[in-house]
């Protein structure tokens, strides 16, 4: 600064300049997180630990654990078989296209094929991956992503990536796929992507609809199976089993990590499309390739889902009947068809009241806010097991009656 009388003298001591201190760089965290706190918008990590089943130990406590995607209960019983299953160490050591693709990951690629009775199939590290990889790989700029309102965030991050346009239709709606299909019937390439059973409102896609749609508008179909493989379909295929879509040459989605009790995704579907994959799906390309130990467990796990099929078929039994209770006790339960049964709460508070009313009584049953839900839609969201005993679903319906008086 200067005057009329020359620049100002600095006395000793005397900061630069009189600006208000600038915040340490990461300090808007801590607001951010007080504010989370507030709004019941927090996830605070939590422990599980000891052996997993029906009744798990969550924070030191014993639950009834109903918020798990083991719907087979297969998570908790590969272990052990696996320790002889594999020789090559842990590590893969490189992507796939490298060196990283085992001899165990490539048997795996040809057992899901088998499974999936289509020609190829590309094993993925996680089933986030192998949709963010599917659908980056199939669309870009210039084309068209029809996808779902409520697709899991692993396809919408997939749309997001691919620099396609995004078309979002209404949940499960199929005129307004069709006109907005017809809208757009001049773009270079269509793709439709949709979840087969919604991973929050345990419904499922039209899915006969929807290959109809897509051989009409000769749009490609992919369809994330990651909540009905091993669960739906007389083979325990999925919902494209189940709706007998699967002669339409679409793509299918699945993992591991949920019924198959493991981790690792993949992607079913004609060979071509899989050699392509493997060419321009980046999580595929440059991630490292899931290690051999995790390709046996795998294996195992698609071995017991055909030759455990009374599993499934008592777990859609029970989840039939579970949802026609909670009904009668008055819940919101959505049009839940599934394992997954939502009980829809509203708010955040609401929720997470709830969840920690039923905690209280040894019942674990996640609650679910946005960001995963849509504002409004808070749920508490019910994953039941093949390993649920008849008195375990009896406290949780229990544990639901206490839960309405708190609520009023
Ligand atoms: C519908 C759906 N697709 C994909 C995924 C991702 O699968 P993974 O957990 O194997 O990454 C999830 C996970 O919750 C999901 O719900």
């Amino acid at each position: 600064m200067t005057t009329r009388s020359g620049p100002k003298q600095r006395l000793a001591g005397e900061p630069k300049h009189s600006a208000p201190p600038t915040p340490a760089p990461f300090a808007w965290i801590d607001d951010e997180l007080s504010s989370l706190a507030r709004e019941e918008m927090l996830r605070e990590p939590s422990v599980r630990d000891g052996p997993q089943g029906a009744t798990i130990r969550w924070n030191q406590r014993p639950m009834v654990n109903f918020g798990s995607n083991d719907y087979l209960g297969f998570a908790g019983e590969l272990q052990p078989q696996l320790a002889s299953g594999t020789r090559s160490g842990w590590g893969s050591g490189a992507s796939p296209v490298i060196c990283g693709r085992g001899t165990e990951q490539a048997q795996l690629e040809h057992e899901l094929a088998e499974f999936e009775q289509t020609p190829a199939a590309l094993l993925f590290s996680s089933g986030y991956a192998a949709n963010v990889g599917v659908v980056t790989a199939l669309a870009g700029r210039g084309d068209f992503i029809f996808s779902d309102a409520k697709n899991h965030a692993s396809i919408i991050d997939g749309c997001r990536l691919s620099g396609a346009s995004i078309v979002i239709y209404r949940h499960a709606d199929m005129d307004d796929l069709q006109s907005k299909l017809s809208e757009q019937s001049l773009a270079r390439r269509r793709l439709i992507v949709s979840d087969s059973l919604f991973s929050m409102d345990g419904d499922f896609a039209p899915l006969d609809s929807l290959a109809e749609l897509a051989e009409r508008f000769r749009a490609m179909l992919v369809i994330d199976e990651a909540h009905a493989t091993g669960v739906f379909g007389e083979s325990g295929r999925g919902l494209s089993e189940q709706f007998g879509i699967e002669a339409s040459g679409l793509i299918r989605v699945g993992t591991l990590s949920k019924a198959l009790g493991s981790i690792g995704g993949f992607v079913a579907g004609p060979e071509s499309a899989i050699r392509w994959l493997a060419q321009r799906a980046r999580p595929y390309f440059f991630s490292t390739a899931p290690p051999d130990p995790v390709a046996a467990a795998g294996r195992l796990a698609l071995r017991r889902v055909r030759e455990e099929p009374h599993r499934r078929q008592s777990l859609v039994v029970q989840a039939t009947e579970l949802r026609e209770q909670l009904r009668s006790q008055g819940w919101h339960v959505g049009n839940s068809q599934s394992q997954i049964i939502p009980v829809f709460l509203g708010t955040p508070q609401r929720t997470m009241h709830a969840a920690a009313h039923l905690r209280q009584r040894g019942l674990f049953v996640p609650g679910i806010r946005p960001p995963s839900v849509p504002p409004g839609e808070s749920l508490l969201r019910i994953s039941l097991s093949y390993l649920h005993s008849s008195d375990d679903i009896a406290r949780l319906r229990a544990g639901l009656e206490s839960l309405r008086g708190s609520m009023g």
